[in-house]
């Protein structure tokens, strides 16, 4: 497991940390792995019974790392998309998911909130799917999700503007539970957890498996992966990732509308 991604067990809740600060935990391919492997050690091993994930430092994640993105847009990816493999895992998993979430959450930070099933927020938390001001279009079958949870236009002004949203529309909207301040955010975390733990965990099992249609889910994740590639590769794109490198605002009026 990358030291970017760490996972503990204790008393039957695995607790996965994010934590590459200095990059405001962007999140790697090999992150995505450790990752991925985390969440199938949730699902697989009796000996845990929820899944709680937070993140080091100020933020919750800055969504994909955007040179990896770069690197992808011009055909240098790596081999195995790690990211498909844990939105999969994520999609499918079965054992109760808790998340805490400090600062921002952006792009897959926010949309893997949605296959999560109980959302604590610190009040400083902002929800952020920039995915079209990244010339992307939402992944993580978000855009099945998000309109479902809050409603199409909600969901069109989160996609399409990238404007936060802050823990007290988020609560509103039922994207999360609750907020609580930063400093009692992962205690308060920890407490739930322990509590969904303490269930029985064949009923709860059960419970998410009626909650939620999967193989829709994983069918919407086929269908956003398939153009989120065809995006990747676009002009549009390439100007977006230049762009955040050279820190300056994108300009696609020079860009095909491809
Ligand atoms: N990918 C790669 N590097 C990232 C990153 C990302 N998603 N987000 C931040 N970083 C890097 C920055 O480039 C910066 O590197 P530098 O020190 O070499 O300049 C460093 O992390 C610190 O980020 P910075 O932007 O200075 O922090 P901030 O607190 O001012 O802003 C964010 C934080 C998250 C608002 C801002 O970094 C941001 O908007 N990131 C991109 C988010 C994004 O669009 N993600 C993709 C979603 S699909």
């Amino acid at each position: 497991m990358t030291q970017a991604i760490k996972a503990a067990l204790s008393d039957g809740v695995l607790t996965i940390t994010i934590s590459r600060t200095d990059r405001k935990n962007a999140l790697t391919n090999e992150m995505y792995g450790a990752l991925a492997d985390a969440v199938a050690r949730a699902d697989e091993d009796e000996g845990v019974r929820a899944l709680l994930i937070q993140a080091d430092g100020d933020l919750f994640t800055a969504g994909n790392d955007i040179g990896e993105f770069a690197a992808q847009s011009t055909g240098n990816g790596p081999e195995e998309q790690h990211v498909e493999r844990f939105l999969r895992r994520l999609a499918t998993a079965t054992v109760p998911i808790v998340a805490a979430v400090q600062g921002k959450a952006v792009g897959v930070g926010t949309t893997m909130l949605l296959h999560c099933d109980y959302v604590l927020l610190s009040d400083d938390a902002q929800l952020i799917t920039p995915f079209v001001n990244l010339a992307l279009v939402p992944e993580a079958a978000s855009s099945l999700l998000l309109p479902l949870r809050i409603g199409h236009v909600r969901a069109f002004d989160m996609f399409a503007l990238g404007d936060p949203v802050c823990a007290d529309d988020a609560v509103a909207w039922g994207i999360a539970n609750k907020k609580t301040s930063a400093s009692e955010l992962r205690a308060e975390a920890a407490k739930i957890a322990a509590k969904i733990a303490a269930r029985p965990a064949g009923s709860l099992t059960a419970m998410k498996r009626l909650m939620r249609d999967a193989a829709m889910i994983v069918a919407q994740i086929d269908n956003e992966s398939a153009i989120f590639a065809d995006r990747l590769a676009s002009a549009e794109a390439r100007e977006a990732f230049s762009a955040f490198a050279e820190k300056r605002k994108p300009d696609f009026t020079k860009t095909a509308h491809v």
